[in-house]
């Protein structure tokens, strides 16, 4: 998976240097995606949640105003170059108006790759059994501390509640067993010490340039002027374990049908 999409990230790149590069949004249309590497899709994520999110809410799944945009279908576009005109033009007569802020073409490939990375491509047969993953997922795996399924469980994690609809059955079994493969930067955790001795440790939730909110594990919100604190590290790992040893390859396969079974229910 990761694989792929570096490669597709490098010949889009090729394509981009023959066509005069990706500055000119004609011609930037009737290419491939050349920012879709990891750090595009991280990169793209922080610009969705600062111009897009209040209407098409948080994950992407749909707000008050915008639809969810994670199903891997869209309405307007087919193509990526498709959905870099949806973003760059708008859709006339409705409240997606033209995104005029961003600074440069790559910010708007960058959330097409966003967008991309939502989605879990066609729905397909798996194996393994579904409620015994269930009773892996609320037992043995623990998963309920950090994780939230239709509004029950923790918040130290991603709402799971329509996993399956985002993610493949390969993307799964990744995110179970190499957590830090890609967090994205909402998951990326604080530690830091005030001038005043107090310890903190969580969430990082907004880090500007002269100030920081961590959200520590009692979801306590802490907010700090950086320059009050002594200590500050970040840290850009999961805080998920991995499963491969914790797990058998039996009990992962029963975990996957039960997550990629997480949709919602009108697709369901
Ligand atoms: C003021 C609210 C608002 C903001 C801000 C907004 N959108 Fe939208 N967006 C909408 C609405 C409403 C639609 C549905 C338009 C329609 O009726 O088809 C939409 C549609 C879309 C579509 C097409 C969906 C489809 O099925 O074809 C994409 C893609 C999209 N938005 C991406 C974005 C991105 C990326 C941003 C940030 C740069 C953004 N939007 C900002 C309200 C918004
Ligand atoms: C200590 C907290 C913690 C535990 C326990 C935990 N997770 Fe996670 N999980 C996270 C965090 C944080 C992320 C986001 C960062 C990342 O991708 O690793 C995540 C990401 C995920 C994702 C990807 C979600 C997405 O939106 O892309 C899946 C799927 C997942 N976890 C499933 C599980 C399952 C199943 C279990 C139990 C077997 C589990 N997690 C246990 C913290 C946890």
């Amino acid at each position: 998976m990761l694989r792929t999409s570096l490669h597709l990230g490098i010949t889009g790149i090729l394509v981009a240097a023959f066509t005069g590069g990706a500055t000119n949004s004609l011609s930037a249309q009737d290419d491939a995606n050349p920012y879709d590497a990891l750090v595009d899709v991280r990169a793209g994520e922080g610009i969705f949640e600062r111009h897009c999110s209040r209407c098409h809410g948080m994950n992407a799944t749909g707000g008050e105003t915008g639809p969810d945009l994670t199903t891997g279908r869209f309405r307007h576009a087919s193509t990526d170059a498709g959905l870099f005109s949806v973003i760059t033009r708008g859709v006339p007569d409705t409240e997606m108006t033209a995104f005029r802020r961003a600074r440069s073409d790559q910010d708007v490939w960058q959330l097409v790759a966003y967008l991309r990375s939502l989605s879990g491509g066609p729905r397909v047969e798996v194996p393994g059994d579904p409620a015994k993953g269930e009773r892996l997922y609320r037992n043995k795996g623990g998963c309920t501390s950090c994780h939230m399924i239709d509004g029950a469980g923790g918040l130290s994690g991603p709402d799971l509640s329509t996993i399956g609809a985002r993610r493949s059955p390969e993307d799964l079994l990744s995110d179970l067993v190499e957590p830090d493969e890609r967090v994205m930067p909402r998951w990326w955790r604080m530690r830091v010490v005030h001038r005043d001795g107090t310890p903190v440790a969580g969430r990082r939730m907004n880090e500007g340039t002269y100030s920081v909110r961590i959200l520590d594990e009692d979801n306590h919100l802490w907010s700090f002027q950086k320059r009050d604190l002594i200590e500050s590290e970040r840290i850009e790992t999961s805080s998920m374990p991995s499963y491969t040893s914790e797990l058998s390859d039996d009990e992962l396969t029963d975990l996957v049908a039960y997550l990629y079974g997480l949709i919602r229910d009108e697709e369901g």
